[in-house]
């Protein structure tokens, strides 16, 4: 059943439950033309609670339709985070007829023991119902209390499957040919290496090509620990032979795919078609510093906007670069060109352009060569405001969402959130995604990506631009943009 999604605070462009508890995306893979979402899910409460897969689809990675719950706890216990494939080679043996089988791969907790293992379950009609593999679990637990949330891809030079784990503070490799028979491969991450301030889980190993030369991504997300506090994601760049993934950067250096302080347990979608060739995301906007008790009605959390990953050469070595996907331009309506001049006292961007829906998306360039700190607030009629700038001399990005109105549920929200962002000549570009209760920051072409949700008690749907010292604010554009739920 589609919820009404006209509620206070329910985002308009983002996926969320139609009602009650959601945290980590799952088993995100592309079959039939479908992209699949499934996520960590309690459909009897709005916190956290025995594990449910929901699901929903998309053609565009941008409408969802809500579909019935995939899969229920049962006797090993509630179905915690995992992946999903798509069987092309039948290496399972599910398949029946011409559909090919998916095949999910997750974490079974057992609520009384805390023991967790891998199990499967199948589905041979486009995901639509889905049956428990009867020997379930394939990876038994080997005696460690973290032992969860398995990604799964097909490393075709060695025709075999490869599972990636979270095991308390590490990740284990798995190498199976069937899915169904597991053999320990290697482990990454034990000692000083990356982040460790929390427990390692959702992580992802996938391959990209960065100027002609192919290197693995390992994400690993991490709670608590994270840049802004609470829960975040890191990654590592190196190389997997099939076996072991070696670092290519000193154990020491820790890098984030967002550092702003929603965005959490993402991983990519399986089984893109070659001819499209694009490493897809999709995180939890939220955190669990306080998911279980942000002031939101009869649901909990959305994801955040769909977003197409790619490794850039930079000075500091190979980065990654998230930017949102093609695909959310068509919810673009009423484009502005906004006129290069000086920014000085307050410019009244929704004032000047009739920019007045909280649904907006900015695409503001600057030279900030003689200014000291550049502030884009968002604002309501209530005094209640967000703030995003960038201070110069701290050569910091930040948002502040001290002031955003309900802010009383949880003492670690109302903060200042900051990331280092180095200018090339003093320019900066900030692609803004303004939903009712969210923003995504992609600096700079995406090298900076910060996520923030904020729960104002009306609508922010005034922006105001101001410097301290002239900024040049350089030809830029402005969109409103439209519901997917109308
Ligand atoms: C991450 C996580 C996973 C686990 C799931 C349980 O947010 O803790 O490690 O599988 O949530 O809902």
């Amino acid at each position: 059943s589609n919820g009404t999604y006209t509620e206070q605070h329910r985002p308009q462009f983002h996926f969320s439950p139609p009602q009650m508890w959601m945290n980590d995306p799952n088993g995100m893979v592309y079959y039939a033309g479908e992209y699949h979402l499934f996520y960590q899910h309690y459909p009897d409460s709005t916190v956290w609670g025995p594990m449910h897969w929901g699901h929903a689809v998309s053609k565009d990675l941008v409408h969802w339709q809500n579909l019935p719950i995939a899969l229920f706890p049962d006797s090993l216990g509630y179905i915690f985070s995992g992946s999903a494939v798509v069987d092309e080679n039948n290496t399972a043996g599910f398949q029946k007829g011409n559909e090919k089988a998916l095949v999910a791969i997750f974490t079974h907790h057992h609520p009384k023991t805390g023991k967790q293992v891998q199990s499967l379950a199948y589905s041979t009609d486009k995901g639509r119902t889905w049956i428990k593999y009867a020997n379930n679990p394939v990876l038994p637990n080997p005696g460690i209390s973290d032992f969860r949330d398995p990604k799964v891809s097909w490393y075709a030079s060695a025709k075999k499957w490869i599972m990636t784990l979270a095991v308390k503070d590490r990740v284990h490799f798995y190498g199976s040919t069937d899915l169904k028979s597991w053999q320990l491969l290697s482990e990454f991450g034990k000692g000083n290496i990356g982040a460790h301030g929390g427990v390692w889980e959702c992580p992802d190993l996938f391959p990209l090509t960065v100027d002609g030369q192919q290197k693995w991504v390992l994400f690993v997300s991490i709670n608590p620990g994270g840049p802004n506090g609470g829960s975040a994601t890191q990654y590592f760049i190196g190389d997997f032979n099939g076996k072991e993934f070696k670092n290519s950067n000193p154990p020491s250096t820790t890098l984030w795919i967002d550092q702003g302080a929603d965005n959490y347990a993402g991983v990519t979608w399986a089984n893109i078609p070659a001819s499209d060739g694009r490493r897809l995301f999709m995180g939890w906007m939220s955190n669990w510093d306080y998911a279980n008790k942000v002031p939101t009605g009869n649901w909990r959390s959305a994801t955040t906007v769909a977003r197409e990953l790619t490794l850039q050469n930079t000075p500091a070595g190979i980065r990654l670069i998230s930017v949102p996907v093609k695909e959310l331009q068509q919810l673009r309506q009423d484009a502005k060109t906004i006129k290069a001049q000086e920014i000085t006292s307050a410019f009244n961007l929704s004032k000047q352009y009739n920019l007045n829906t909280p649904l907006t998306e900015l695409d503001l360039n600057f030279d900030l060569t003689k200014s000291t700190e550049l502030i884009v607030k968002l604002s309501n009629a209530k005094g209640e405001y967000v703030n995003l700038g960038y201070s110069v001399p701290a050569k910091q990005l930040f948002i502040d969402r001290t002031h955003t109105g309900n802010t009383s549920f949880e003492p670690r929200f109302a903060k200042k959130h900051v990331a280092p962002l180095s200018l090339l000549n003093g320019k900066l570009n900030l692609r803004v995604l303004v939903d009712v209760a969210s923003m995504e920051v992609f600096a700079n072409q995406g090298q900076l990506v910060m996520t923030d949700i904020f729960f104002p008690t009306e609508d922010f749907t005034n922006i105001e631009i101001s410097s301290k010292g002239p900024a040049q604010l350089l030809e830029s554009n402005a969109y409103t943009l439209k519901s997917i739920w109308k």
